[in-house]
C-alpha cells in the first residue's frame, strides 16, 4: 500500500514552536478537567451572557439604521446580508466609544473593524514588515497573540525584557541597538500598555510618554493592544492611552471588545491617523490595513458588528459604564485573590518564604513564583489531584524564562473558588516540592 500521509515537513511549520503548541495542550487540558477550578483562560465574566440579548442588541442596531440614519428596510436588509464594506459598518460608534472611554478622538475613516484584535495585529504586522530584515520588538513576557501572528508571516520577533515592573526605555533601546548591528530594522514596538497579558504590568504615565519619545526619535512605531486598559483595580488610576498621547503620530492602536463585550462575537478595530503617500488604494494608513483585510476575511461580518453596534449603542457608546459592574468584581477578584495568596503563604516557613506574587493594578492576571519547575507535566498533576488549572509563564517566553512560575487568572471565578482554589494551590506546592526534593 502506498502511504498516503502528507509528511510533517512538506507544511508550514512557524507555528510549530513549544509555546505555540503549548496553548493548544491547555485548551487540551482544560477540556479533559471541567471540574477544575480553573486560574488558565483569560476570559471575561459570563453573567449577561443571555442568548435571549443577542436579538435585542441586534434590533437595537436596527433600530439605528432605520430611525437614526435613515435607510430603507431594503438598505437595511443589504447591510446584514451582503458582502459589506471592507472597513465595516460600525465606525462612527467606536469613535464615540474611542472618545468616551479612552481619551481619543478618532475620525471613523481612521478605523477599520476586523475579526478580534488578532486579525488586527496581522494585518499591521503584515503592512509594516516589509522585508526579512524588518523585526517588532515584544516585550517578554508576551501575548501569545502577537508572537504566533508574526510567526504565520515569517517576521522576526526581538524580545525586550520587562524590568522592575515596567518596560523600560533603555531596555528597548538596547534591543533596538544590538538588533541593528545584526543588520536588522526594528520598525513595530508591540505593547499592551494596561495590566499586561501575562505579566499585569501596568505602564505609568512617564514610562508611557518615555517610549513615544524614544520611538519618535528612532523612526519606529508602536503598536499599542488594548483589551484590558478599562478594568482598573479600585484605587488605581486609569492612565491614558498611548494613543490619546501621540502628538507626532507613531500609534497604531489595536481595540478589542473581547472582554468588554463579549468573545464569541470576534469584533476587534484598528484605529491609526497617519497619511500614506503614492497608495492608489487612499491617503490613509487605514486604506492599506483595509486592502489587506480584504484578502483576508474580505470583510468581518456585519452581523456579529451589528450586535457589537446595539451593545454601544445601550450604553450611549460608554464602555466603562457598561462595565461598571464587571470592573468592580474583577477588581475584587484580584484583592481576594491576593489575601488568599498572603493567607496561605505568609508564615515563617522555607515554603512561603520561596513563594511571592504580583498584585497588579487591574485586569485579569496575578503572576505567582514558585520554588519547582511550573510546567505541562506540573500542571497536568495540578489538574489531576488538586483540581486546579493555571498557565506555566514559560508559555509566554521566547526561548528560555518563566520556568518558575505561573500565570493565574482571576476573571472567571467568584470569591469562594478563588479562596478554595488558593487552598488547593497550597496543597499542589507542597506535593511539589516534597517531589522535587525525591527526586
Ligand atoms: C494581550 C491581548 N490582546 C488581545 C486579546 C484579544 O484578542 P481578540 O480580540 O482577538 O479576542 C487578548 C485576549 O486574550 C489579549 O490577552
Amino acid at each position: 500500500m502506498r502511504d498516503s500521509s502528507i509528511k510533517h515537513y512538506q507544511l508550514f511549520d512557524a507555528l510549530h514552536h513549544d509555546s505555540l503548541l503549548a496553548m493548544s495542550f491547555l485548551n487540551e487540558i482544560c477540556g479533559r478537567y471541567p471540574e477544575a477550578i480553573s486560574f488558565a483562560p483569560g476570559r471575561p465574566l459570563e453573567d449577561d451572557f443571555n442568548h435571549e440579548l443577542l436579538s435585542q442588541y441586534l434590533e437595537t442596531y436596527i433600530d439605528y439604521l432605520r430611525r437614526k440614519l435613515n435607510y430603507s428596510e431594503r438598505e437595511i436588509a443589504r447591510v446584514l446580508f451582503q458582502y459589506g464594506k471592507t472597513s465595516g459598518i460600525i465606525q462612527p460608534l467606536i469613535a464615540r466609544h474611542l472618545a468616551n472611554d479612552e481619551g481619543i478622538i478618532a475620525d471613523p475613516d481612521d478605523i477599520v473593524v476586523t475579526v478580534g484584535a488578532q486579525e488586527a495585529m496581522l494585518i499591521t504586522l503584515r503592512v509594516f514588515c516589509t522585508s526579512t530584515r524588518d523585526v517588532v520588538l515584544v516585550p517578554e513576557p508576551c501575548y501569545v497573540g502577537i508572537v504566533g501572528a508574526a510567526r504565520l508571516l515569517d517576521i522576526t520577533i526581538v524580545p525586550v525584557k520587562e524590568t522592575h515592573g515596567t518596560l523600560e526605555v533603555k531596555s528597548v533601546a538596547e534591543a533596538c541597538e544590538s538588533a541593528r548591528k545584526e543588520g536588522l530594522n526594528p520598525v513595530l514596538l508591540y505593547l499592551v500598555p494596561g495590566y499586561a497579558n501575562p505579566s499585569g504590568v501596568c505602564l505609568s504615565l512617564e514610562a508611557r510618554l518615555a517610549l513615544l519619545r524614544y520611538v519618535s526619535e528612532h523612526k519606529l512605531y508602536i503598536l499599542e493592544d488594548n483589551p484590558y486598559g478599562l478594568f482598573a483595580r479600585e484605587g488605581s488610576a486609569t492612565v491614558a492611552t498611548l494613543k490619546s498621547l501621540d502628538s507626532e503620530k507613531r500609534v497604531i492602536y489595536v481595540g478589542s471588545f473581547s472582554k468588554t463585550c463579549f468573545p464569541g462575537a470576534r469584533i476587534g478595530y484598528l484605529y491609526a491617523d497617519q497619511h500614506v503617500e503614492g497608495f492608489a488604494g487612499g491617503k490613509r494608513i487605514s486604506d492599506v490595513f483595509s486592502s489587506v483585510k480584504s484578502m483576508l476575511t474580505v470583510n468581518t461580518p456585519p452581523i456579529a458588528q451589528a450586535v457589537i453596534g446595539g451593545m454601544l449603542l445601550q450604553s450611549d457608546c460608554r464602555l466603562t459604564t457598561r462595565n461598571r459592574r464587571n470592573i468592580k468584581r474583577y477588581s475584587d477578584n484580584l484583592l481576594t485573590l491576593a489575601k488568599a495568596l498572603h493567607d496561605n503563604f505568609s508564615d515563617a516557613s522555607d515554603l512561603s518564604r520561596e513563594v511571592n506574587w504580583n498584585l497588579p493594578d487591574g485586569g485579569f492576571f496575578t503572576v505567582v513564583n514558585v520554588p519547582f519547575l511550573a510546567n505541562a507535566a506540573a500542571l497536568e498533576r495540578s489538574a489531576q489531584r488538586f483540581g486546579i488549572l493555571w498557565t506555566p509563564m514559560q508559555d509566554f517566553y521566547l526561548e528560555k524564562g518563566g520556568e518558575r512560575s505561573l500565570r493565574l487568572s482571576s476573571s472567571l471565578l467568584s470569591g469562594e473558588e478563588i479562596q478554595q482554589g488558593i487552598k488547593r494551590f497550597k496543597e499542589f506546592v507542597i506535593s511539589e516540592v516534597a517531589l522535587q526534593q525525591h527526586q
